[in-house]
């Protein structure tokens, strides 16, 4: 049994429906004994100090005690109810009736899972009517938040509305983003883009390459697969093979309108970024780029491999993938080449004006140059600028944005100098 002392201990939470109308009440007494001494600072003698703000009630039932049908919910406070003169018109009151909220003034943590009771949430959601109807802006500002705090989003705001429908009118304080919700898997937009094999969309809907990429290295993209070899964003370096080490990617296609010299096809999307791309060139007076190289098989990388092996021996690691570990397997890399009527070697592209358009605008294609001077501890290889890796326009951004020289350092994964085994 609850009885109206508890009020006074200090930390006691009302553990029954009683218990908290006998709180009320003895809020409302010492909110109007407030507002009839206005200039009496601190309690008076005779008063007892209300508690401090007291712990969630953890043996307190689930939402269904406060559940459709509840009736104290429904119940009418006397002085808020049915506000007249004799409403609280302090502050003082006001801050009492705010000390019903156990969780006192935290701040709002909007899409927190953890709820208080539902009668304790109304208690003080009525608390902050009160407040309102006392026209102090600060007050509603502190109250109506905590409220919302106790519950879910609108629990307060859908008990005034039912009690107080012109409460219900007043202006409710904004609620702040939470981290919970920058998990961009939680963003119905990004789950589906995913699901549809949407990759470019799916960044755009996280807010686009860069939040995408934050999130990433935050751990907020616990749906997002860095190993998933059919991604734009899937990273394959020494130390990150293909999956299955044979992949293969569907859907590869010629570029359109972009001279072939080895008659190599990339995936769709990577086709379309790269004929995008030469065009772009064309059109800005650089000259032609041509595809030297595209999709490599795993089989066709053992012969790359295999023939720069014999050249160098170890040191082929420098210039080339072993199969399984080359971006050109996932029908995302491409080797370009600048051709003026005839075209050039890879070696040439760097002094070319193609080379240097590249540079500074490959990105806006979707495109980066993957392997850079001064990035070869992290990526493992010598610089070639000829060597383009497709991310799509979003990411390629953010890639450009921030300065960044490696996919390793861009998605915050560890530097890939050499192969494990
Ligand atoms: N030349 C690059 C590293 C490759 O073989 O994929
Ligand atoms: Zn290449």
């Amino acid at each position: 049994m609850t009885e109206p002392g508890r009020l006074a201990t200090p930390r006691a939470v009302p553990e029954t429906r009683r218990a908290a109308r006998a709180m009320r009440e003895e809020v409302e007494r010492r909110a109007r004994a407030a507002a009839h001494h206005p200039g009496q600072p601190g309690h008076s003698a005779h008063e007892a100090p209300l508690p401090p703000p007291a712990p969630e009630p953890v043996a307190e039932a689930p939402d269904s005690v406060g559940a459709a049908a509840e009736p104290e919910a429904a119940d009418p406070v006397p002085g808020v109810a049915a506000p007249t003169a004799d409403v609280p018109a302090t502050r003082r009151a006001a801050h009492q009736a705010q000390l019903l909220d156990p969780r006192g003034s935290t701040p709002v943590r909007h899409a927190r899972p953890r709820r208080l009771p539902r009668r304790i949430a109304v208690v003080a959601g009525l608390a902050a009517g009160a407040a309102l109807l006392m026209g102090s802006a600060a007050m509603t500002a502190m109250m109506l938040p905590t409220a919302l705090a106790a519950g879910d989003d609108h629990a307060a705001a859908t008990a005034l509305g039912a009690q107080l429908p012109e409460i219900a009118q007043l202006p409710v304080p904004a609620v702040e983003q939470t981290a919970e919700a920058a998990d961009i898997c939680a963003v119905p937009e990004v789950s589906a883009a995913l699901q549809a094999g949407a990759d470019e969309a799916a960044v755009a809907a996280a807010g686009g390459g860069e939040a995408f990429r934050a999130a990433l290295v935050e751990g907020r993209a616990p749906c997002v697969n860095l190993g998933d070899s059919a991604r734009i964003w899937t990273v394959v370096d020494k130390t990150r093979p293909a999956s299955p080490v044979d992949y293969r990617p569907s859907g590869l296609v010629l570029p359109d309108g972009v001279r072939n010299v080895e008659g190599g096809a990339l995936r769709a999307d990577a086709a379309s970024a790269l004929a995008s791309l030469a065009t772009a060139a064309r059109n800005a007076g650089a000259g032609e780029i041509a595809l030297e190289s595209g999709f490599r098989s795993y089989q066709t990388q053992q012969e790359t491999y295999g023939r720069h092996f014999a050249e160098r021996g170890e040191r082929a690691d420098q210039v080339s993938a072993r199969p399984g570990y080359s971006e050109h397997q996932l029908g995302l890399g491409a080797d370009v080449v600048a051709c003026a009527g005839a075209c050039g070697t890879l070696d040439d592209l760097a002094g070319s004006p193609q080379g240097q358009w590249i540079v500074e605008h490959a990105w806006e294609h979707g495109w980066i140059v993957r392997y850079v001077e001064g990035a070869t501890p992290v990526t493992g290889y010598s610089p070639e600028p000829w060597h383009l890796r497709y991310i799509g326009p979003e990411l390629a951004k953010a890639y450009h944005d921030g300065g960044w020289t490696s996919l390793e350092d861009f998605f915050g994964l560890g530097p890939a100098p050499a192969y494990l085994g």
